[in-house]
């Protein structure tokens, strides 16, 4: 049979993709985390494995395994995620899909928390978890010539995605609406729309296959010096 090989257009570029949701620590049993089953970025590991990319996959605990021929470094919270973003520089460009958890659990115990009997209630103190997207969109020296970042939203999604760009300093933003009546949290299928200086442009409701293998197409554009 006849197999039609994507071009290796990436070849000899390394791209950084985050993955997965981050897990914080309550204590050693517990956690807090996002909703996420990893789906997205590994596709679009995988598309960008396709072109020829070297990718370094930084995973937190994911329900979808990685992909095969990727270099896959896991781990479980925001702060180790973005430890393993910086060992893992320089790139070429870096798309940050992980659901990371905003808030890490400042008085995490040691210990497993008892029950007490007495009915008292264990009180969580939260802090900021660092913003990756942010940290490497603004970085001095080093910043990836592309950072792609992602918004999941519920409410007036393209307008929050537009200001989230901004805010972030990233180059685009992958949106997309995640009420539950779409069904694209934990499906097989995604709806976005990619925003970047030049505006936005909604593309149809595809596979996450689908999805991720134009963004590793538009990826591969930009950096060959195409539309950025
Ligand atoms: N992100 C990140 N590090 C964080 C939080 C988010 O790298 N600590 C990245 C995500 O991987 C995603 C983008 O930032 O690419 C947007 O994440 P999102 O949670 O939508 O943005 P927030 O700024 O956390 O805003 P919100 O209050 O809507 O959660
Ligand atoms: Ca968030």
């Amino acid at each position: 049979a006849v197999v039609s090989l994507p071009a290796r257009v990436l070849a000899g570029r390394h791209v950084v993709v985050t993955s997965g949701p981050t897990h914080e620590p309550i204590d050693p049993v517990r956690y807090i985390a996002n909703r996420s089953s990893g789906a997205q970025g590994a596709a679009i590991a995988a598309a960008l494995r396709d072109l020829g990319a070297r990718v370094s996959f930084v995973t937190g605990p994911a329900e979808v395994p990685p992909p095969q021929g990727v270099e896959v470094i896991a781990v479980q919270t925001a702060r180790e995620m973005r430890e393993a973003v910086e060992a893992a520089l320089p790139a070429d460009a870096a798309v940050m899909a992980a659901a990371v958890a905003d808030w890490h659990v400042a008085n995490a115990r040691p210990g497993k928390i008892k029950k007490d009997g007495s009915g008292k209630l264990p009180q969580l103190q939260f802090a900021e978890n660092p913003d990756i997207l942010a940290w490497i969109s603004r970085l001095e020296h080093g910043r990836p010539a592309l950072v792609v970042g992602f918004a999941a939203e519920t409410d007036d999604v393209l307008d929050n995605a537009a200001r989230k760009r901004k805010r972030k300093g990233c180059d685009w933003i992958v949106a997309n609406d995640v009420n539950p009546e779409t069904g694209i949290m934990g499906g097989t299928e995604n709806a976005v729309t990619l925003i970047s200086e030049e505006g936005a442009e909604s593309w149809p409701r595809l596979t996450k296959d689908e999805v991720a293998r134009r963004l590793a197409g538009r990826i591969a554009e930009a950096l060959n010096g195409g539309e950025g």
